[in-house]
């Protein structure tokens, strides 16, 4: 399906798809309007419902996952997703909230890395403490593009298919990568996301997903007193301009180890170096799985509504970020303005500036190859 064509005949969201409910609710996906760009591309908001209610609207204007809805442990539902109620705000400000992130997440040293003898340069949109890298695949990545959607429902479980055709030399990157994203809201109220790839050329692939979780609900304070347990045994040290060191160093006995549980506050002020670096928690833990099989990369819980998230993942990193760079100057869906570390984000992925680590795992997709990820945020309550 078309989303031009659909959009044109859909002024008001209107359900357009419903799947066959055997005992259970039916899962439905609907869909509006989100809005033009400012090349006047419509951009459309599906709304995935799935059979006990959870709810996540995506918009295939940078993929981004704009609200979900989870229930605390009264059954209440609330937006556990920092955001924008609009397309055009998206477009104006964003720190890629709930966003797509490609074609690589996290950060490239100086913008540049060398393959089969060349080197490439690549946009350097981003400087802390002064020193230049890439970010996020650059001034215009695949969080400010339009994809193809194609909502789907299999199984009562609501699905949006999206595809982007990234062509060779954008933001500076080698060969045409063709990329599809699917979301599934599933009925073990999880939001899979899993994401796939094939290219003409070698090139650097890592994507990931930049939505900012506050699991009391969007604009509802700071996420110091949610509890992390993370399973992983090690992390990748940066340095002032957050770039890996290159080492991979063990979390024990620092503020970094969440292999038991701690509340992101608990340890957020100790004396640290790398804790200076980042203004707080901005790092890549080195997931103990290893082996590209779907595993528990961590756990959130916040005590006050009994929601918790699980991140499954096969990617071998995980970029933990607690809204260090929020400062209140972005005003979310609800009117509420998003303050210092109002959200944190945990970015599956490969590890940052790997183009340029010799000892980190490869992320070169070859022509040939299939580059294919899964990541899970499943949500319940205790
Ligand atoms: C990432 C980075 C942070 C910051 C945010 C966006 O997750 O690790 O340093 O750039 O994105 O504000």
């Amino acid at each position: 399906m078309n989303i031009n064509s659909l959009i044109s005949h859909v002024t008001l969201a209107s359900v357009i798809f419903a799947g066959a409910a055997f005992g259970a609710s039916k899962a439905t996906i609907t869909m509006q309007s989100f809005g033009k760009t400012k090349d006047g591309a419509d951009t459309a908001l599906y709304t995935l419902t799935n059979a006990n209610g959870v709810k996540a609207d995506i918009t295939n204007y940078g993929g981004i996952v704009v609200r979900l809805f989870v229930p605390d442990r009264e059954g209440n539902m609330d937006d556990v997703v920092l955001g924008y109620n609009t397309v055009a705000e998206y477009i104006l400000d964003t720190p890629y909230f709930g966003a797509l992130i490609g074609r690589i997440g996290n950060r490239v040293a100086d913008g540049k890395f060398k393959l089969n003898g060349q080197t490439y340069n690549l946009v350097t949109n981003n400087s802390p403490a002064g020193i230049p890298c890439h970010l996020h695949g650059g001034t215009l990545g695949y969080d400010k593009v339009v994809w193809d959607a194609e909502p789907f429902i299999e199984n009562n479980t609501p699905g949006l298919k999206l595809h982007y055709f990234s062509v060779d030399g954008e933001e500076g990157y080698p060969g045409n990568l063709d990329i599809t994203v699917e979301y599934r809201l599933t009925n073990d109220n999880s939001l899979k996301i899993d994401y796939l790839a094939t290219t003409d050329k070698a090139t650097p692939v890592n994507l990931t997903n930049h939505s900012y979780f506050n699991l009391k609900g969007e604009g509802q304070g700071d996420i110091l007193d949610h509890v992390l347990m993370f399973n992983a045994a090690n992390y990748t040290p940066v340095n002032a301009g957050l770039i890996p060191t290159g080492k991979i160093s063990s979390v024990k006995g620092t503020p970094f180890d969440f292999t038991s549980p701690h509340a992101i506050g608990e340890r957020i002020n100790d004396d640290n170096e790398q804790m200076g670096f980042g203004g707080g928690y901005d790092h890549n833990w080195v997931l103990d799985n290893q082996d590209g099989d779907l595993a528990l990369a961590g756990t959130v819980f916040e005590p006050t509504s009994g929601r918790f998230m699980e991140v499954w993942t096969e990617e071998p990193g995980m970029q933990f970020y607690c809204g260090n760079f929020l400062n209140g100057s972005h005003i979310g869906k609800s009117g509420k303005s998003y303050h210092f570390r109002n959200g944190f984000c945990l970015e599956t992925q490969h590890y940052p500036d790997s183009p340029n680590q010799k000892s980190f795992p490869s992320i070169i997709l070859k022509p040939g190859e299939e580059y294919k990820t899964t990541t899970i945020y499943r949500f319940g309550t205790r």
